[in-house]
């Protein structure tokens, strides 16, 4: 890995689409037919191979692929697994969470949303304090919540709700939006039922499709849920166990990517060889902003994966500008999300390692100094 951003190619500090490896670019050159056989074992391996990452037991648990970008995914999810005879519990705290509001808002799935401050993880007692409520009584047929919020780059406690979930609620439905986490946090999932995720974030694959891992047991009982043709999982895995084959065009070269990458992930050591770098990565950044002056929006549970920043105070920062400067030097942060801030975001994901992360953090300084910006921040 190198350094050095080229004028075409920018170092992507983002939660996604994230950079990818060149064999994984290199992987994509290839047509591929959609009936071939052999394009088909390559969907079968790959569905298994995502089983096997997320370290479930194959005969309990299968992969769904989904064409389009996570939001599909979750969509896909939301109206596949809602009876409409029961509510969805929302459980929320930033923009993937509330967006799971807007889907069911939009598709008319009864729902109720609990939520929590941007900054604040998930209290999973608070959870279960409100659904044991007596208002809450055989009202609730599923759970859903994102693990890594990335608005913030919390982390979400899922092991735990999954476990008390289950320990209280042996046959709600636990859904867990895992888009920015899957694959670069170690995490055990046996609790969950619909495990959701992409291709482009922390497996490195390039953007194009999500898939869900099922609980077979659970995805067994979505048959006739769904009120879309595109979105139905129950009839996208049955059409991929019959035939082997997608329902509508699937993203054949997206797929040869992922097969790449997720090859690049078993050599890194797996998911946790990968949460090591991620790691580290988040390390160098975060002694270096602090070493900068800049202070973090979370101060707890902030994870590896994604950190927010409140814009410096100084008169003379201006977002679009810092963001400007650092694009020049080839280089690509993310604004802010969190309603209540004015901030930015830099990611830790995707192939970089620690020297980008060095070369990122004296580009921050170059920048703010044409910006006549004193560093250390006061
Ligand atoms: C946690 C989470 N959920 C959902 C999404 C939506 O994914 P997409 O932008 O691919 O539709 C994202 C995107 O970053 C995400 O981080």
């Amino acid at each position: 890995m190198t350094n050095q951003a080229t004028p075409q190619e920018k170092k992507l500090f983002t939660p996604g689409p994230l950079c990818v490896s060149p064999t994984v670019k290199q992987a994509l050159c290839r047509d591929m037919g959609s009936r071939d056989t052999e394009f088909i074992e390559i969907i079968k391996n790959l569905r298994d191979t995502l089983v096997n990452i997320a370290g479930l037991p194959r005969d309990e648990f299968t992969t769904v692929i989904m064409q389009g970008s996570g939001t599909y995914t979750v969509e896909s999810v939301l109206l596949s697994t809602s009876n409409r005879e029961q509510k969805v519990l929302i459980i929320a705290n930033g923009a993937y969470g509330q967006r799971m509001k807007t889907i069911c808002e939009r598709a008319q799935i009864p729902f109720d949303i609990l939520s929590f401050p941007e900054t604040q993880q998930v209290n999973v007692e608070d959870v279960l304090k409100f659904l044991e409520s007596p208002q809450s009584a055989g009202l609730f047929g599923s759970v859903a919540v994102v693990h890594c919020e990335t608005t913030t780059g919390i982390v979400n406690p899922i092991e735990n709700l999954g476990e008390q979930l289950k320990k209280k609620f042996p046959t709600m439905t636990y859904i867990v939006d895992a888009m920015s986490s899957f694959a670069g946090m170690e995490t055990n999932y046996s609790q969950v039922d619909f495990l959701v995720s992409s291709a482009n974030k922390c497996l490195q694959g390039i953007p194009g499709f999500g898939f869900v891992i099922c609980r077979i047991a659970a995805l067994e009982k979505c048959k006739g849920l769904a009120k879309s043709l595109a979105l139905d999982i129950y009839e996208q895995w049955k059409g991929l166990e019959q035939n082997g084959q997608f329902r509508f065009t699937p993203p054949t070269h997206a797929i040869l990517g992922l097969r790449q990458a997720c090859k690049e992930l078993e050599a890194e050591g797996g998911v946790a060889g990968r949460a090591r770098r991620y790691k580290q990565n988040s390390e160098v950044i975060k002694a270096g902003m602090a070493q900068r002056g800049f202070k973090q929006l979370i101060k707890e549970h902030d994870g590896h994966i994604i950190t927010s920043y409140f814009c410096p105070a100084h008169e003379n920062f201006d977002f679009q500008k810092f963001y400007d400067g650092l694009s020049d030097l080839g280089q690509l942060i993310y604004p802010g999300k969190v309603t209540s801030a004015d901030g930015f975001r830099v990611g830790h994901i995707g192939h970089l390692n620690a020297e980008d992360m060095e070369h990122l953090l004296k580009c921050i300084d170059q920048v703010l100094q044409d910006m006549d910006i004193p560093c250390p921040l006061k």
